[in-house]
């Protein structure tokens, strides 16, 4: 329990404190949980492509925050991502033993956690994109594949198609993979060559299922049949592939690369839906979107009673209508002490937007 919220890079000021570690991808802090920001670490934040941090806010109260998978398992996720992809592009091939155990580890502990829901926005460094693009999209499959009531062996499958997705992109050539502006159709076609590449990496290594495999060749089907490499249509396409799909476009969304394009949860959210029956399976996309908390942790929202308050809990049952701490009542003036309201429970509340300062 800290007493955090969450701010866009654009209104932070100097003085403010962090109150969660900034990560690079590397797994190296950036910026370390209670700096004292200043415009030179903002500018840097936004040079990482960063579009909102956690800070220190005494007035909001008491804020639950529920990770959930450790620190050190996604930094060692994200390590063995990066070596995984490192040795396909060195021509050797993945050991593929360290995978499974760190999928295992995710398992383990998405398993035991009891209200599954995703909850924070993952504030993270994009100078190396990749790999920690791997590892959400690996950790939202698997809390699906939880949704949809998978044992334990398909969660695994599961997991390791997902976090070794976009594996085949270790064959691509960066000046391709990482060309600013108009790819030319051969360019195009190379990297839509990643699934296919993927699939082979994958099948090729003993210690995984075919399954898995499928993952990395379909993930970027569409339910309509408008994707590649195939244009494979609604179940012909592998159930583990729509999940990672949905999973894939999620991330990607709300961790963009520029932190001006960085949407929050509830924007993704539409988007998903308004691509439901189309881009994505609909069955799937509800499990998954149930797993969603539109508004995050820290969030200021504005009440339809006009008062402004911080998500302070989930309400894992109802991640849309979570508890709040009212902060500055409908007048506009500051409440001394913040009043919490139970969404769960006041049905005739709700959040009507989510505010930025
Ligand atoms: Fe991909």
């Amino acid at each position: 329990m800290s007493e955090i919220r969450l701010l866009s890079v654009d209104n932070l000021k100097d003085g403010m404190h962090l109150a969660k570690n900034v990560y690079r991808n590397d797994g190296n802090v950036l910026l370390a949980k209670g700096v004292c920001l200043h415009r030179g670490y903002i500018e840097k934040l936004k040079d990482f492509g960063i579009a909102s941090v956690y800070i220190v806010d005494d007035s909001v109260g008491r804020v639950e925050i529920d990770e959930l998978v450790t620190e050190q398992t996604r930094n060692e996720a994200t390590r063995i991502v990066r070596e995984t992809m490192q040795n396909i592009k060195n021509a050797r091939t993945p050991e593929g033993e360290k995978v499974i155990r760190i999928v295992d580890s995710i398992t383990e502990e998405l398993i035991h956690n009891p209200n599954i829901i995703v909850n924070l926005v993952e504030i993270r460094a994009m100078n190396d994109y990749t790999f920690a693009h791997c590892l959400g999209v690996g950790i939202l499959a698997m809390v699906t594949g939880i949704g949809l009531g998978y044992d334990y062996k398909r969660l695994k499958e599961l997991g390791i198609g997902a976090l070794l997705h976009d594996v085949g992109k270790a064959l691509i050539p960066d000046e391709i993979l990482y060309k600013p502006g108009q790819l030319s159709q051969a360019e195009y076609e190379a990297i839509k060559s990643h699934t296919k590449l993927g699939y082979e990496i994958i099948r090729d290594c003993k210690q995984f299922s075919m399954s898995s495999a499928y993952v990395a060749w379909q993930h970027h089907e569409k339910y309509d049949g408008g994707g590649y490499p195939c244009g494979l249509k609604g179940e012909a396409i592998h159930e583990y592939a729509r999940i990672t799909a949905l999973a894939d476009v999620y991330d990607a969304l709300t961790t963009s690369r520029s932190y001006r394009e960085q949407i929050m949860p509830h924007e993704a959210i539409e988007y998903l839906r308004d691509a439901e029956g189309i881009a994505f399976d609909p069955n799937i996309a509800e499990v998954f979107l149930e797993k969603i908390a539109p508004f995050p942790v820290g969030s200021l929202v504005l009440l339809n009673n006009g008062e402004k308050a911080v998500v302070v809990r989930i309400n894992p049952e109802f991640p849309g209508r979570p508890v709040v701490a009212a902060v500055i009542d409908s007048s506009g003036s500051r409440l001394e002490t913040p009043v919490e309201r139970d969404l769960k429970k006041d049905l005739t509340l709700f959040i009507t937007k989510v505010l930025d300062d």
